[in-house]
C-alpha cells in the first residue's frame, strides 16, 4: 500500500482564537484520508533572523523547523494579511530558510485568509517565486472576510471557499505526485 503522504502547515496568525487555524483544523480534517497534515504554530517562538546566527550552528528551534519542512512531502502556508503585508513573525520564519532551501522545488500552497488580503498575498507570492517554492496557480488562494466563512469551531460555513480550498487541496497532492519543478505564471 502506498504510504499516505505526510504535509506541513505553517499558520501565520499566533492568535489563540485564529480564523486560519481553525480553516487549518478543517483541512485537515477535510483530507484525512489522503494526507496527514501536521500544523505547525510555533512562528513566534522562532528567533529573530539574523545571519550571523547561521553559523557554525543555527539555533536548535530553526534546525527543528527546517527538519520539519524538510521532511514534509509538501507545504502548506495559511496566512492573515497584516497592514497589508506578511505577519512579521511568518516572514521571519521563511528568512530563516533561505540559505538553507527548505522551499526549494517543494510542493507549495498559499492559502491567505484575512479580512482583504490581496497585498499580502502578492507579497508572499514574490517570496516564495525567490525561493523557488513549487507554486502554481492552483496552489494558491485568497479568501476574504474569512470570518464570515469558517466558524471558530472549525467548520467551513461557506460552500464556495470549501470547494475553492478542496481544488487547492488536490492541485497540491497532485504537485507531490509529480515531482518536476512546474513553472508558475505570474498571476501574482
Ligand atoms: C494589526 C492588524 C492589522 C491588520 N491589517 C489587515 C490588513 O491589512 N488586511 C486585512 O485583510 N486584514 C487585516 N487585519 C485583519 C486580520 O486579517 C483579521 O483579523 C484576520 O482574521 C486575522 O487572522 P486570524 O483570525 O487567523 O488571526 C489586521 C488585523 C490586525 C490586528
Amino acid at each position: 500500500m502506498a504510504r499516505k503522504k505526510s504535509f506541513v502547515a505553517i499558520c501565520g496568525s499566533t492568535r489563540t482564537q485564529s480564523s486560519n487555524l481553525s480553516l487549518l483544523k478543517a483541512i485537515a480534517t477535510l483530507m484525512r484520508d489522503e494526507i496527514d497534515l501536521k500544523i505547525f504554530t510555533g512562528i513566534a517562538t522562532l528567533p529573530h533572523f539574523n545571519p550571523d546566527l547561521e553559523h557554525p550552528t543555527p539555533p536548535e528551534a530553526i534546525t527543528q523547523f527546517r527538519g520539519l519542512l524538510r521532511a514534509a512531502d509538501a507545504i502548506l502556508i495559511c496566512t492573515p494579511e497584516y497592514a497589508m503585508g506578511v505577519p512579521g513573525s511568518l516572514k521571519n520564519s521563511i528568512d530563516w530558510t533561505v540559505s538553507s532551501c527548505e522551499f526549494s522545488k517543494k510542493p507549495t500552497a498559499l492559502i491567505t485568509a484575512s479580512s482583504l488580503g490581496y497585498k499580502g498575498h502578492q507579497s508572499l507570492m514574490e517570496t516564495l517565486r525567490i525561493i523557488e517554492a513549487n507554486v502554481t496557480n492552483h496552489t494558491n488562494l485568497v479568501i476574504s472576510y474569512i470570518k464570515t466563512k469558517v466558524s471558530p469551531t472549525g467548520e467551513i460555513t461557506d460552500t464556495g471557499t470549501k470547494e475553492q480550498i478542496l481544488h487547492v487541496m488536490h492541485a497540491l497532492v497532485a504537485l507531490t505526485d509529480h515531482p518536476p519543478f512546474q513553472v508558475m505564471n505570474n498571476q501574482y
